[in-house]
């Protein structure tokens, strides 16, 4: 490229880099320099160190409002009815769920893994079994790739509680 454009415009390119090469390195430099900078940059690292803490899922539980999670619910609502004594869609009805046992709803042609899983659906299990569907229950028919935050988890809970006759007692935080 140089000795195509001939010496002339190869010095000039070059002379160019230099002045921009000088400008950003300099830019980078000078500032980092100013005590403001370095504050700035001290708390950045120190906030990379320290991340906050995720509260806890009983804290987030004791927090959550059914109402809100009526909202994410949104999410479940092709595949379930929630109301006590809806019908069953591709997946069964969830009112009276927690506390209950897995996979017992009558009427409902539930996958043998969840059959099999053992015991009552806990709080701590809910939230388990809705951030991966699939990890908590390998082979769940329930083909939902799960809720990331664990905010939306507690307060769809808070919702499947709100839903259950004599929901049992929430974890305490
Ligand atoms: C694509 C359809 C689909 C979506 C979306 C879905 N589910 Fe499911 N769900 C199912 C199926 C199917 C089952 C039965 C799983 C099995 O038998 O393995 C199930 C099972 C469940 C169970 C266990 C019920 C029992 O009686 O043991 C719970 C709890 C549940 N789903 C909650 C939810 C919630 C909450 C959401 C929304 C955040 C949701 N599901 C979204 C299809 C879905």
């Amino acid at each position: 490229m140089f000795r195509a454009m001939g010496n002339g415009a190869a010095g000039l390119v070059l002379a160019l880099l230099v002045i921009v090469g000088v400008q950003v390195y300099g830019s980078i430099l000078v500032p980092v320099g100013s005590d403001q900078q370095i504050a700035k940059v001290e708390g950045l690292s120190a906030a990379g160190a320290a991340p906050a803490e995720e509260a806890s899922f009983a804290e987030l539980l004791s927090q959550a409002s059914a109402d809100d999670g009526k909202k994410v619910a949104k999410k479940c609502v092709s595949c379930h009815t929630f109301e006590p004594g809806g019908p069953a869609k591709v997946g069964p009805n969830l009112a009276n769920t927690v506390g209950h046992d897995k996979g017992s709803k009558p009427g409902f042609a539930y996958s043998a893994a969840m059959q099999e899983k053992p015991g009552n659906w806990t709080y701590e299990d809910l939230n388990t079994f809705l951030t991966k569907p699939a990890a908590f229950v390998p082979g769940t028919k329930m083909t939902f790739a799960g809720l990331t935050k664990g905010k939306d988890r507690a307060a769809v809970i808070a919702y499947l509680a709100s839903l259950t006759e004599n929901p049992p007692p929430k974890p305490k935080p």
